[in-house]
């Protein structure tokens, strides 16, 4: 099969590292809009228009799947790419759903914690999704805004982002045990996090969400490729994107997605 993997810019290699991990007899197309990111920040009409045309542009790429590897354009987004996706026999997978489920699994008593960007954390995904899986479970949702630009900036330990986190994450001491990590960048600050809560379970969605699509499509039977596009220059991508994925993406295309198809587009807000 043919897997579309799509985000904001250069996070969701978190998800195509996982993905790769356990689906590598599948070609993975991974389209970063590197042109518009942040969607954290954006509206969610605005965030819902993005991810249309990033997913009608690798529908035309012939996908049979497409993973929204982006926890902001799944909060925001799943609903109208299912609408658009689903007719065509192309199944979609979110982050949020996994991550959720992942958090059960190792949650014990007390509250749950959500780190997200403002987008996640406001579009309350989580939270509906949480409360089909475990009505009366209570979830304190922080967005913690300043995560991502210091990832991208490499600033991953000392005294900076730990003061941020601190800054973050202290009301959650002592009331939750489980923090679902809710943005693509988050796992690269996993030990900063863990250092401001201490014992807490810290869930990857990234790592969730990959369970969750090798459930539905397998391993895969053939030999597997990995292809890279951009929709802004591709040298910034390849030498960030190096430490989310753990080897540098190469080679990586520009591409310009033009505009979506008809079952791909929405008005805007009135
Ligand atoms: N990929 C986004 C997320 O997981 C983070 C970066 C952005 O704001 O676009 O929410």
């Amino acid at each position: 099969m043919r897997i579309g993997v799509f985000d904001s810019g250069i996070g969701g290699l978190t998800v195509l590292r996982e993905l790769k991990a356990r689906l590598g007899g599948h070609d993975l197309l991974y389209l970063g809009d590197t042109a518009r990111i942040p969607y954290g920040t954006r509206s969610p009409q605005t965030v819902i228009s993005y991810s249309l045309r990033v997913a009608s542009y690798l529908v035309e790429q012939g996908i049979d799947a497409l993973v929204i590897a982006c926890n902001t354009a799944t909060t925001h987004a799943l609903p109208d790419l299912e609408a658009a996706c689903e007719p065509l026999g192309i199944p979609v997978f979110g982050v949020v759903h996994p991550g959720v489920q992942a958090a059960l699994q190792v949650h014990e008593e007390g509250q749950l914690a959500l780190l997200g960007t403002e987008g996640t954390v406001l579009g309350g995904a989580y939270h509906r999704a949480l409360a089909e899986a475990a009505p009366d479970q209570e979830l304190i949702a922080v967005p913690c805004p300043l995560f991502v630009p210091l990832v991208e900036e490499g600033w991953l330990e000392g005294v900076v982002p730990t003061e941020v986190a601190r800054r973050y994450l202290e009301p959650l001491q002592g009331r939750v045990d489980t923090a679902i990590l809710g943005c693509t960048h988050y796992p690269l600050l996993r030990e900063v996090i863990a250092s401001v809560l201490p014992g807490v379970h810290l869930v990857d969605s990234a790592r969730a969400t990959a369970e969750a699509v090798l459930e539905a499509l397998g391993p895969g039977e053939g030999t597997g490729s990995l292809r890279f596009m951009v929709t802004d220059g591709p040298e910034r991508f390849a030498d960030v994107g190096e430490r989310f994925l753990g080897e540098r993406p190469d080679p990586v295309e520009w591409v310009d997605v033009g505009q979506p198809t008809a079952a791909f587009s929405r008005p805007l807000p009135a």
